[in-house]
């Protein structure tokens, strides 16, 4: 199987030298990157900015913003080989916003405003979801193959009811939950507690594990979804 996975934050430049971001380390993609490739699966890594080592096998595409890395995840879902199943994992914590303008230069403290005008970044999962279950648009790259989309919910509270909710309207067939202000679970951390839920609703409560081993039920469940 191809696996597509994203990893680590993105950062949205309004000058040159200031960005809006977040504290994801990239962890969590890595080490799914790296268990798929330890099990002969073809993976590549779409990565924000992050300073991780790439996992061995893996192919590694370095990205900056969200719209970046939409590009460069389509370019790889189009490329996987007809009749070969894609799975795309989005660990990814992508900026939902980003600043309307970006200045070519470092902008000067007198020359900012209080206020900043944000504009919306693209939903990376739900649009590959949107083209892979439904029709395919003309001028976007055409993915060919059967694909899986396996997403990731960081929440603050009602972390089951948020999942299910995102798992829908993602159109995805699994999605793993965790409840980011949960102690050992969230940024950063190399431990993580995590709650699947596939998309016949099922539910799996898993106990606190290192990312690693999460990394591996995953990859299991993903390669149980390919007929
Ligand atoms: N995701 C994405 N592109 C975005 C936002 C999110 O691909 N612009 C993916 C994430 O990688 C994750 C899933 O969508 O797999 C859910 O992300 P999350 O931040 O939990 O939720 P959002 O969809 O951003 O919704 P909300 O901010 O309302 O919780």
């Amino acid at each position: 199987m191809k696996f597509v996975v994203t990893a680590g934050p993105t950062r949205e430049y309004l000058d040159p030298v200031r960005f809006l971001s977040n504290p994801s380390t990239g962890k969590m993609g890595f080490a799914v990157a790296r268990v798929a490739a330890m099990r002969g699966h073809e993976v590549v890594l779409v990565a924000g900015p992050v300073s991780l080592k790439t996992p061995k096998g893996v192919r590694r595409i370095d990205v900056t913003s969200a719209r970046d890395m939409l590009a460069a995840v389509e370019e790889e879902m189009a490329k996987a080989k007809s009749g070969k199943p894609t799975i795309f994992v989005a660990t990814a914590a992508v900026a939902d916003w980003r600043p309307a303008k970006c200045a070519p230069r470092k902008l000067k403290k007198g020359q900012m405003s209080d206020t900043l005008k944000l504009v919306r970044n693209p939903d990376i999962l739900k649009e590959i979801g949107r083209r892979t279950k439904t029709a395919q648009s003309p001028t976007r790259p055409i993915i060919h193959s059967p694909t899986y989309l396996v997403g990731f919910a960081a929440e603050t509270n009602d972390v089951i009811a948020e999942a299910r909710r995102k798992c829908r309207e993602k159109n995805l067939d699994m999605i793993v939950a965790n409840d980011v202000t949960e102690k050992g679970s969230g940024f950063g951390v190399d431990t993580n507690r995590v709650t699947l839920v596939r998309k016949d609703g099922s539910v799996d409560r898993l106990p606190l594990m290192t990312k690693l081993a999460v990394a591996r039920r995953i990859v299991r469940e993903c390669e149980d979804l390919c007929p």
